[in-house]
């Protein structure tokens, strides 16, 4: 089956499409010509994952899927959350997004957070289905290591040493939340 990916990242498509294995086509939206930038404009990550799948089944008329990730912050109410991509100003970057966290928590112990991954799945018949994988840890004080993106400096997995800067792609897939919730889509698929 060809399965639309809702996105323009390529590297996200690279890493789903050896998840899933060959039996099913991950096509971006890149390889349908489409790079206009989907709206996210929902208040949780559900309905930003599903609002961006309805509006490509809308237009392709295929299954599609369509992921939605936030840093949840336990001592500030679940922040950035939704806003994890531009909390830090509009301008999106990871620095400043980095630095709010972290001169919010400033002098506070309680450090605890998650990694939280919607995925929305429509299938040919226009079927919609919800996957959730979350990744638990904690904010550190200060940024560590140089891999990763967005907020990876300063998140420390559970049961781990090292930031998700600092883990290796393959350690960081096995155990994040977006590794765990495309594992659920892709059990789904296969079932
Ligand atoms: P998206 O929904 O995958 O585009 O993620 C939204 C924002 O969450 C990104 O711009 C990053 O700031 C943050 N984010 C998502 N996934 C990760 C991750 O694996 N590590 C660190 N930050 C992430």
């Amino acid at each position: 089956m060809h399965i639309i990916f809702a996105t323009q990242n390529q590297n996200k498509v690279f890493e789903i499409q050896n998840q899933v294995g060959k039996e099913h086509a991950i096509e971006s939206l890149l390889d349908l010509n489409y790079l206009d930038e989907l709206e996210e404009t929902q208040e949780t990550l559900e309905g930003n994952a599903l609002q961006k799948a309805r509006f490509v089944y809308q237009k392709f008329g295929k299954a599609c899927f369509s992921d939605d990730t936030g840093l949840e912050v336990e001592l500030i109410n679940g922040e950035p959350g939704v806003y994890s991509a531009r909390y830090g100003g509009p301008e999106k970057s990871f620095e400043k997004n980095m630095d709010l966290v972290l001169s919010k928590l400033e002098g506070i112990d309680n450090r605890k957070a998650q990694f939280r991954t919607a995925i929305a799945f429509i299938d040919e018949r226009g079927k919609e289905h919800l996957f959730e994988g979350i990744c638990k840890g904690e904010i550190l004080k200060e940024k560590i290591g140089d891999g990763g993106f967005g907020y990876d400096p300063i998140f420390r997995p559970d049961g781990f040493q090292e930031t998700f800067a600092q883990l290796s792609l393959e350690i960081k897939n096995k155990i994040s939340h977006r590794g765990l919730a495309v594992s659920k889509l892709v059990e789904f698929l296969k079932a």
